[in-house]
C-alpha cells in the first residue's frame, strides 16, 4: 500500500511540479544570463512517460533520495519500465551506488528476471578519469546497501540481483549481448564513459528492449554525448518530459 502511494506521488504530483521547476530555472538562467554547472539546455525531443509505458499503478520502495540517487519521479518511471520487462529476461544497471534503483528493478520486474548491476570498486584503476565531483559516489564500503537491507523481507526479489564489480569501460559485456529488456546507464558522468557505456548498453539490449540514461541536462558531458550521438546517428533518443532521463527502444 505504501509502495503504491509513493508511486502515485512520484508520477502524479512530484513529476509535473519538478518538471515545471526545471523549466523555470532554465528560463530565469537564460534571461539573467547566468550559468549553472548542473543545468544545461537540452536539444533532444521530449516524450511523455505515458508513451514509454502502459503502467499506471506504480510501486516504489526506499522512496528517500540520497545524493547520487535518481529523483523519485524518475524512480517511478524506471519502476514502471521494469514492470514491463518480459519474464525471464535480463535487466542491467551500469552504476549501482547504494542499490535503490536496483531494489526497485528487482521488486517490480517479473519473478524470473535477473538484475545485473555493475559498480566500480573504489581502488580499481579506470580506463577514463572520473568526472569532477563524483568520487563520493565511488568511495563507499560496498555497493548495494539499500537492496541488502531488504534481503530478509524480500528474499526472492533480492535474490534476483547479481552484483558485478569492475570498470564499465573495460567490462566484458559479451555474455549479456541482445539479452536485456531494460538497461539503465548511470555510471561515470565523463564524456568518454558515457560514449562507451552507451555503446555497451545498446549492444546488450534485446530487440524491443529499452535503454534509459540518467542526468541528461544535468551533467554537462552526459548532455553533450547524447546530443552529439543523436545528431550524428539519429538513433531516436528522447528526453522523458520533466526528468533527466533519456529513452531509446531497440528495433
Ligand atoms: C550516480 S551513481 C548511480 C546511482 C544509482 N544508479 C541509483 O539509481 O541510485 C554512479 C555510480 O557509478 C559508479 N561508477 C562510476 N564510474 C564507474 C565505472 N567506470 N564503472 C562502473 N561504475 C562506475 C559509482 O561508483 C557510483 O556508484
Amino acid at each position: 500500500m505504501k509502495a503504491l502511494y509513493h508511486g502515485y506521488f512520484a508520477t502524479r504530483i512530484y513529476l509535473p511540479l519538478s518538471g515545471l521547476s526545471r523549466r523555470w530555472r532554465r528560463f530565469f538562467r537564460h534571461i539573467r544570463g547566468t550559468s549553472d554547472r548542473f543545468l544545461q539546455n537540452t536539444q533532444l525531443p521530449e516524450v511523455s512517460w505515458k508513451d514509454c509505458t502502459k503502467r499506471r499503478a506504480i510501486k516504489i520502495w526506499e522512496h528517500e533520495k540520497e545524493n547520487g540517487n535518481v529523483r523519485i519521479s524518475e524512480l517511478g518511471i524506471l519502476s514502471a519500465l521494469a514492470a514491463d520487462c518480459g519474464d525471464g529476461t535480463n535487466l542491467f544497471e551500469i552504476g549501482t551506488f547504494d542499490g535503490r534503483t536496483t531494489l526497485n528493478f528487482a521488486l517490480n520486474s517479473p519473478a524470473q528476471c535477473t538484475i545485473y548491476t555493475l559498480d566500480l570498486p573504489p581502488d580499481l584503476e579506470t580506463m577514463f578519469s572520473l568526472a569532477e565531483g563524483e568520487r563520493h559516489m565511488v568511495d563507499k564500503p560496498t555497493p548495494g546497501s539499500r537492496y541488502e537491507k531488504h534481503r530478509e523481507t524480500y528474499p526472492a526479489a533480492v535474490g534476483k540481483i547479481h552484483q558485478l564489480l569492475g570498470d564499465s569501460a573495460a567490462f566484458d559485456y559479451s555474455p549479456y549481448k541482445d539479452s536485456c529488456s531494460l538497461v539503465f546507464v548511470d555510471g561515470s558522468h565523463n564524456y568518454d564513459n558515457v560514449m562507451s557505456d552507451t555503446r555497451a548498453a545498446m549492444d546488450i539490449a534485446k530487440r524491443g528492449g529499452v535503454v534509459v540514461w540518467h542526468d541528461y541536462g544535468i551533467w554537462e558531458d552526459v548532455t553533450k554525448a547524447l546530443d552529439e550521438l543523436e545528431q550524428r546517428e539519429g538513433y531516436g533518443l528522447r528526453n522523458i518530459s520533466g526528468t533527466s532521463l533519456v529513452y531509446w527502444k531497440k528495433h
